[in-house]
């Protein structure tokens, strides 16, 4: 469905690798069941996926990528025009999905706004993923979404397909391979780079403008091995221990709000285009 994306990429669909971690973690889902039966094609895609992001995601590629994108400084753009800037990575030709880009971001916000939390939270919810503008800058999947992790350190074992790190060449560097690698015990997540990606890149857009457990939702929500299985605690320091709290609370309505009916755009446009203007200016550099 990635029209943005060349055939050489291993995932079509960025849908899919959604289903797997809907899949993955179904068991603490309280919300009604309803996964996709989804293809083997597909699920052979999302292996193919992880495959190509364990073996190149290095300390170095993530360093080099810093390098290229940090601080974001490309172009200026508002928020709700980066909303929309990113809606054009749905291709409508593809039957599987109706839900666009937007319409996953509306929902997640309106999800986390019907339960009643502040609007900081909303608006986290509203902007998430804007990181995977990524996608039109060039950049292959496997370098803007899927689980991330820490590199320079050993590879915790809660980490999704884990064997395909044999291919990369971090494996082989004994200095990254001990439990901390290049960090200190508790030295806190600040100071741990992370596999390239979406989160990173969309936190340093915005790291100026939100409150920090919003940041960190941002920053961390494709970290699965950290907020669900619990893995690198001996690289987390206090406040990492409470704004995960945050994370935690937030990776249901990621995973579970996609509904069959696309948000009425439209009718929340003013909510929502207010809602960016309480904390952002109305352009931003990426
Ligand atoms: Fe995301
Ligand atoms: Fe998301």
């Amino acid at each position: 469905m990635n029209k943005n994306v060349s055939d050489s990429s291993p995932l079509k669909d960025l849908d899919a690798l959604d289903e797997e971690r809907k899949q993955r973690y179904e068991t603490q889902a309280d919300e009604p069941r309803k996964f996709r039966d989804y293809e083997t094609t597909e699920k052979a895609g999302v292996r193919e996926f992880y495959r190509i992001n364990h073996q190149y995601q290095t300390l170095e590629f993530v360093l080099n990528k810093k390098n290229e994108y940090l601080p974001p400084s490309h172009e200026t753009m508002g928020v709700w025009e980066a909303m929309e800037t990113l809606n054009t990575l749905v291709d409508d030709s593809d039957p599987d999905t109706s839900l666009t880009q937007i319409d996953h971001l509306l929902q997640t916000a309106e999800a986390i706004r019907a339960d009643g939390h502040p609007d900081w939270f909303v608006l986290t919810g509203l902007i998430h993923d804007l990181g995977k503008l990524l996608c039109l800058k060039g950049e292959p999947q496997w370098a803007v979404v899927g689980d991330t992790f820490p590199v320079g350190c050993r590879y915790s074992p809660a980490i999704v397909y884990h064997e395909f790190f044999a291919a990369n060449p971090d494996s082989l560097n004994p200095q990254y391979q001990t439990e901390c690698g290049i960090y200190k015990q508790h030295c806190g997540l600040d100071k741990v780079h992370f596999s390239w990606g979406h989160d990173e890149y969309l936190y340093q857009v915005v790291k100026n403008y939100l409150p920090e457990e919003a940041l960190a939702i941002i920053r961390y929500h494709s970290c699965y091995p950290i907020h669900k299985e619990h893995a690198y605690a001996h690289l987390m320091n206090e406040k990492d221990e409470k704004v995960f709290a945050w994370v935690r609370a937030f990776q249901p309505y990621d995973l579970y709000s996609k509904s069959e009916e696309a948000p009425n755009t439209e009718a929340l446009t003013d909510y929502y285009q207010n809602l960016i203007a309480r904390y952002f200016p109305t352009q931003i550099a990426w």
